[in-house]
């Protein structure tokens, strides 16, 4: 493939991607996976601003980053000027002038990305250069995590149209969640989403919801677990009854199904550890290990480049 590829400016959530585009990004990310040649995005610079920790998001973006041949920087936010109380809008427009092509960013400030790119298509003078990438953003919105798993399930399976997903677990506060719901409703999956009442978010469209967890298994052909931030509901049930009706382990993940979970994991809260260490739990690092073709995908697409 060469630069007549698809080209992307932002890349701000799933919904504003074209299934299409979807598609083309999830084919290079496989194509690169199994040896094709990459294009050469040396010369170009981008930044990392994490705004929220992160192990494989943060170092996935580095590493495709690296294997592209573009320049990586690492935006220390206690050390920046934001520390000072400068706008994150005129942070960014001195980082499209000193010369940075794209700027990486998780954060938990819902909706900021898209604001940021409207504010430079409204009134705000900006240099247009620069292109934002969402790395994970509130709860709403994780597409690299959507399309990495996405490119997952294409392995594993010839055709996604009328596979069953069950995806399990704290649906309320997840970004991965959502992004996935919104990317796989397209390609024709059912989705059955199995949590307790306090995890539900009934504003969802596309998806099915189930309180039995092994109601919700029957005939699952991808069951996608979700991290249970143990904080979030301590306050609201005892935890062990969350572990007793929620927790996917050997005894009640069906034959035949795929394992998925975006990470980081608790270990024996949302998984047990038996099955996480078992063949079945591979394909959780499968997942980690797609992150870097797909982001490579991904920066291609935005950052442009050349054949080498
Ligand atoms: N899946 C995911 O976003 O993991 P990190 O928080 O480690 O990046």
């Amino acid at each position: 493939m060469t630069n007549s590829m698809l080209k992307l400016e932002h890349l701000i959530d799933i919904k504003s991607l074209e299934t299409s585009e979807i598609e083309a990004i999830a084919k290079r990310a496989l194509e690169i996976k199994n040896g094709a040649k990459h294009l050469s995005c040396a010369g170009k610079h981008a930044a990392l601003m994490f705004f929220e920790n992160s192990t494989r998001t943060k170092f996935s973006f580095e590493m495709a980053l690296n294997k592209l041949g573009a320049s990586v920087y690492n935006f220390e936010t206690s050390k920046s000027s934001l520390s000072k109380g400068e706008d994150f809008f005129d942070t960014l427009n001195n980082l499209a002038a000193i010369g940075f092509d794209a700027c990486i960013i998780r954060t938990g400030e819902e909706g900021l990305i898209k604001r940021t790119i409207k504010e430079t298509e409204d009134s705000r003078k900006f240099f247009k250069n620069i292109a934002l990438i969402n790395a994970g953003e509130g709860v709403s919105a994780h597409p690299t995590q959507a399309l990495l798993d996405f490119v997952t399930i294409k392995e594993n399976f010839k055709n996604l149209n009328g596979l069953n997903l069950v995806i399990v677990g704290d649906i309320r506060h997840s970004r991965v969640a959502k992004s996935n719901i919104e990317l796989l409703s397209r390609f024709g999956v059912n989705i059955k989403c199995a949590a307790p009442e306090y995890f539900k978010d009934e504003t969802l469209k596309n998806v099915v919801w189930c309180e039995n967890l092994n109601e919700a298994l029957k005939d699952a052909d991808i069951v996608m677990t979700l991290r249970i931030q143990k904080e979030r509901i301590q306050d609201i049930i005892e935890f062990e009854d969350y572990i007793k009706n929620f927790q996917v382990n050997e005894n009640n993940l069906p034959d035949g199904c795929i394992l998925m979970h975006p990470g980081p994991v608790n270990r024996d809260v949302e998984l047990s550890s038996a099955l996480i260490d078992s063949k079945r739990g591979k394909t959780i690092l499968n997942q980690a290990h797609n992150g870097v073709f797909t982001r490579m995908a991904v920066l291609e697409a935005i950052l442009g480049g050349c054949d080498v």
